[in-house]
Order: C-alpha cells, then structure tokens, then sequence
C-alpha cells in the first residue's frame, strides 16, 4: 500500500491500493471511535459501491447510514447542502460521528463543506472514485458548492482526515469521465511534473499515474494551503474553464474545459513571448490523445465576462497561470481591463 502523508494545518494521509474500498472499514475504525458513519454518495456510485463500504463499516461496529443524491454537478448546490444538514440533525449526529464521501469531486466538494459547517466541524474522510477526484479534488481540503452566480463561491477550506484511493473503481467509470481526470493529470505535468507528461505518452501505470498526482498537489498544498500564492498554479487552465463550464450550462464537463482552458492559455503565452513554442504541440497532443478536446467554443468577451466574478479575481487585477515551457508555470498579475486581449490571443 502507498502511504502519502499531508502536513497541512491537520495532518492525515492519502492511502492507494487496489481492493482498499473492502478494508475501508477497519481503516477508518483507526482514526474514528464514533457510533455513527454517515456515507455520502451520488445516485451512481451509491449503487455500485455503497454495500462494499457499508459491510466494512458495519464489522467495524459502526451503525452505517446513507445520504444519496442525484447524481451531477446540478446536486452541487445549497438545496443538497441543507437536505444533508437536515439529514444529519434528524438522526443525531454528533462531532464524534463521521462523515464519509464515496464519490467523484462533487460529492467529496459537497461532504467536505457540509462536515465543515454542520455543528462547526465534523470529522470526513474521502473515498474517490473518479481519476479527478482521486488526483485533485479529495486532497488539499477546498470544500464547496456551486451558486447561481458561478461554482464553488461557498465554500471552506476544510481538510478531511483520510482518503483511501481503491483504484478498481475505476473500472466502472465511464471512459470520457476517466479522459476528464486526465486533464488534471496533464495539468500537473504542465505545471511542474514533466516526466508524467512522458510517461503519459505510452503505456503507463494508473497506480502510479495517481501516486505521482496526488504527490504533485501534497506538496503545493503543504506550502501554500489557503491558495494565496503557490496553490493558484493549480488554477492553469481554470480561468477560462469556469466560463467555459458556466456557458455550456454544464453541458462541457470540468475537464474538458479545463484542457481547452490550458491550450487558450498556452496559445496566449506564445503569443505573448512568455512560453516555448513546442509546448503547445505537446499539449494538444496529449490532450487529443485522450479525447479532450482543445477548441474554445466561446467568444474571449463572453468568457472573460465570467472569469472576472470569478474568485481568482482580487480587486482590479487577476492571477494568471501562464506556461513559460511544458513542465513550468508561473503566476502573473495582469489588470482586469487586460485579460479579454489576452485570452483573444488564445483563439
Ligand atoms: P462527479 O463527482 O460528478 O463524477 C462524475 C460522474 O461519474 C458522476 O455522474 C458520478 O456519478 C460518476 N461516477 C463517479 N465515480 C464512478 C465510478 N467509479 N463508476 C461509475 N460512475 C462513477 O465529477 P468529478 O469529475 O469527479 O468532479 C468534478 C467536481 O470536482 C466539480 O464540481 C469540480 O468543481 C470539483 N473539483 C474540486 C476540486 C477541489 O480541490 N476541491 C478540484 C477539482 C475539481
Ligand atoms: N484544484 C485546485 C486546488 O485544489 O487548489
């Protein structure tokens, strides 16, 4: 089993191992001595995975209930956050209890802000089960939902104390889902891991594809955890990718948008003299490689309208994350009144 540990403002480790969904129970026995579980699950993966976990809990003595809802980055909202507090006040759950995410990002996202404020401050554990969320989302304790006016605007940072990573959930995954998490993966390797841009080229190990991600953001996450420098280079490709996914109503998922974000702004830092000109190349190939695509489809004007309400914006000016080569980003301030020319340049 690989063992990554987090030093962030808590501490706990990311755990990975094929078949650790089974032993979830006994491992959660370790760092909990509540009465009650409270899994938390979408109306896809509850199904396929909820009995696993519920028979590991249960011989641990937990006494095991289940909060599922429909599936999608629609549930990501305040209505789901309050039918789940709700949920946890009728039954009694106490700070001593736990909550634990089975899921892909949106459901990690809405447990971890919900353990965050239900009797300010449960104690949650994630269980991914999308290559995303096992490589970005339940690591490094940003907690959310989604808002009418644009995603995750409510949120904490809220750090979980375990993830238990069982790679043969992703057998089930849908293949374009699992392409999705691959848009985070490349965006680690653009940003700072070149080799995994390497490795990704031919046949790889998904167990070490993940060790080498979730590793990747432990180490920005343990410098920079509330996202006020070095964290917002995990931000490459984001800006433009909120737009994109707003736009779309949801119809682009996060990872394609974040692949299309990441080519904008790679295309804007050659134009700008900022980044090698064989990055691109490199980029979409890899991209392309897994079906993501690397078009914008909206217009700089409409995308930049959003970006600007986006939380990344401080004031008058932006954090960009701009690629000077594939392998390294760097972070620039760029005014507000500056950023629709820049991401035109991205066209
Ligand atoms: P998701 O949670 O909606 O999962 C995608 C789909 O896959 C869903 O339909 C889900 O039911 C299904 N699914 C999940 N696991 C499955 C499995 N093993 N087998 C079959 N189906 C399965 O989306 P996601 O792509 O995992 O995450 C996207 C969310 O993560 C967005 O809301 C994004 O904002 C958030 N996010 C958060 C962070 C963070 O740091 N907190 C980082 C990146 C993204
Ligand atoms: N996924 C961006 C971050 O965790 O900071």
């Amino acid at each position: 089993m690989k063992k990554i540990r987090v030093e962030a403002s808590t501490c706990y480790d990311i755990l990975i191992k094929n078949g650790l969904l089974g032993e979830s129970g006994r491992l959660i026995r370790e760092i909990s001595k509540g009465n009650t579980a409270v899994i938390v699950s979408d109306s896809n993966v509850f199904p396929i995975y909820g009995g696993i976990l519920e028979k590991s809990l249960r011989k641990e003595n937990f006494k095991v209930l289940s909060f599922v809802f429909e599936a999608g980055e629609e549930s990501k909202n305040t209505n789901t956050l309050v039918a789940l507090w709700e949920f946890l006040a009728e039954n009694h759950i106490t700070r001593s209890d736990i909550l634990i995410a089975l899921g892909g990002g949106v459901t990690g996202d809405l447990t971890g802000f919900a353990a965050a404020t239900f009797l300010r401050g449960i104690k949650y554990i994630n269980i991914p089960t999308t290559l995303l969320s096992m490589t970005d989302s339940s690591v490094g304790g940003k907690t959310a939902v989604d808002l009418k006016n644009g995603k995750n605007l409510a949120g904490a940072f809220y750090q979980p104390c375990l993830v238990i990573i069982d790679p043969d959930t992703l057998s089930t995954l849908p293949r374009n889902i699992f392409n999705d998490g691959m848009a985070e993966v490349i965006k680690y390797g653009m940003i700072n891991r070149p080799g995994l841009l390497v490795k990704l080229q031919g046949e790889y190990d998904i167990n070490e594809i993940i060790e080498i991600s979730v590793t990747a953001k432990r180490d920005i996450v343990a410098v920079d955890e509330r996202d006020t420098g070095v964290r917002q280079l995990l931000n490459f490709g984001h800006t433009p990718a909120h737009g994109i996914e707003m736009l779309s109503e949801f119809t682009i998922s996060h990872g394609s948008a974040v692949a299309i974000g990441m080519v904008m702004m790679t295309k804007a830092a050659i134009k700008e003299g900022l980044c090698e000109e064989e990055a691109l190349p490199k980029l979409t190939e890899l991209l392309t490689s897994f079906s993501l695509p690397t078009a914008a489809v909206f217009s700089p004007e409409e995308i930049t309208d959003i970006a600007l309400s986006d939380k990344k914006r401080a004031g008058n000016e932006i954090t960009l994350v701009i690629p000077e080569k594939a392998g390294s980003c760097i972070l620039k301030k760029l005014p507000v009144t500056e950023l629709c020319a820049f991401l035109s340049e991205g066209f």
